[in-house]
């Protein structure tokens, strides 16, 4: 039976049987807040972005203590997700009860920052980062993990009217200076960005905002797209640097980037960057220009305001940046990890020796009565193997899924690969946490193992 209430960083949180879905492995990942320390690669990740951003006109205010827990109306009610959008299904989305949920990205918090910035725009403008760990239910293996970490940024101008005799609005002036400001900077980067096909017409699937001019869509996204260049130079940057320190000088300073429509529900229109990164398309990062119904519902005027919004995962670039294999380890608590890493400082990752795996097949016949696969959620099962092994688990992976051609019934096989970052694992170990799996698959799903 199902706790009445689960307690999420000190806070008691009710539960319902019906829909709760947050596990004690979860929760106990709920307080770590990697983000915030100065000598992980996650923390020092967010405090050179965030640095870098703030070198050209220190326009930014930083928000990184947001508790996980959030409304639905925040992750998404706010933002205009449809009402079955799958992500808001209880197999993606770790809920707490009907209407609280361990928050699935940091947009979850744009509404509130821009009530918190709303005053204080002196000179017509206003811009806020946000970093936090955010939650999502999925696979298991070498890069996912059910909690990773976002930046979220956005800025604003305020909206003037052209006044007498001159040509445009002042806040178009100050966007055109403020796109200045961020060239300049770009202009001393060391590596210089290579922009493919920056001018990818707005189409009908990424239209621009009714209330917003031609000219003020033009001017905010090339704020927007330069920024977040800027964001994307400074991170290579370091690790062009460090690979040159290492490996000679034939490694080229300069970067492909691309960008691409994309959508989310509340920007428009929306693009995606990509970066050109040992011989292919890296997705680093979502954006767009902020729709107004979300600048009304945070409590500006009809037409107050213009601006945009960006959304990037810290985990999968600071794995990149340093080298580091397995996600699992951003979660070791490992000195010989942990010292590796010093604030402000980008290296390379160090293995200390890799423990050897050991692969266990699961395989099953789903129950008569429900022939569909989906009546055990891969999310599930992934979850069922994570509460019992937690990261002792390095990958789970569907080997094989046929159907009886007389009875119909349908039969799947995983191969769970048990694998600890810091010791071996006896055999017996890696039996037990099997059994348990085992039992829990039948137990909970009623399958019948092979
Ligand atoms: N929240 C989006 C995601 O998780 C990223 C995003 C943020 C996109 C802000 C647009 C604006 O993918």
């Amino acid at each position: 039976l199902k706790a009445q209430h689960v307690e999420i960083n000190g806070t008691s949180y009710k539960t319902n049987s019906k829909i709760t879905n947050v596990t004690d492995s979860i929760i106990k990942l709920t307080g770590k807040s990697l983000h915030l320390k100065e000598s992980h690669p996650v923390g020092i990740l967010r405090d050179l972005i965030e640095k870098k951003l703030n070198s050209v006109d220190n326009a930014f205010k930083t928000f990184n203590n947001f508790e996980p827990v959030v409304t639905t109306m925040e992750n998404f009610d706010s933002l205009g997700f449809p009402k079955d959008h799958p992500g808001r299904s209880t197999s993606d989305t770790y809920y707490i009860n009907e209407t609280q949920l361990l928050r699935t990205h940091t947009s979850a918090h744009e509404l509130e920052c821009f009530q918190k910035i709303k005053n204080n725009a002196d000179n017509n403008r206003s811009a806020f980062l946000i970093s936090a760990d955010v939650y999502r239910r999925d696979e298991i293996d070498k890069t996912h993990y059910p909690v990773f970490h976002q930046m979220e940024g956005a800025t604003v101008w305020k909206r003037t009217k052209a006044s007498d005799g001159s040509r445009e609005p002042a806040h178009l002036a100050k966007i055109r200076n403020d796109i200045k400001l961020v060239e300049n900077q770009l202009n001393k980067e060391n590596v210089k960005i290579t922009v493919n096909d920056d001018t990818i017409p707005l189409s009908e699937d990424n239209p621009k905002q009714e209330y917003m001019s031609d000219l003020e869509v033009d001017l905010c996204s090339q704020h927007l797209k330069r920024s977040i260049e800027l964001i994307v130079s400074e991170v290579f940057n370091k690790k062009i640097s460090s690979m040159i320190e290492n490996k000679g000088n034939d490694i080229p300073k300069n970067l492909k980037v691309r960008w691409i429509n994309a959508y989310f529900p509340w920007t428009a229109p929306s693009w995606e960057i990509e970066v050109w990164w040992q011989g292919e398309w890296l997705e680093l990062c979502g954006c767009g220009l902020i729709r107004q119904d979300v600048l009304l519902k945070a409590g500006y005027r009809p037409s107050e305001t213009v601006g945009w919004a960006f959304g990037l995962g810290l985990d999968r670039i600071a794995m990149l940046l340093f080298e580091i294999p397995d996600i699992r380890l951003l979660w070791s608590s490992d000195e010989r990890f942990s010292t590796q890493f010093s604030k402000g400082s980008i290296t390379s990752f160090k293995p200390y020796s890799k423990h050897p795996g050991s692969f266990r097949d699961v395989a099953f016949w789903l129950p008569k009565d429900k022939p569909d696969v989906h009546q055990v959620h891969e999310n599930d099962l992934m979850e069922i193997i994570r509460n019992i092994a937690g990261d002792l688990v390095e990958s789970v992976k569907l080997v094989d899924s046929f159907t009886h051609p007389k009875t119909g019934r349908k039969s799947i096989c995983y191969r769970i690969n048990y694998q600890s970052m810091d010791r071996n694992l006896t055999n017996a170990e890696v039996n037990a946490l099997q059994n348990m799996v085992c039992s829990k698959l039948v137990e909970e799903y009623n399958v019948e193992l092979r």
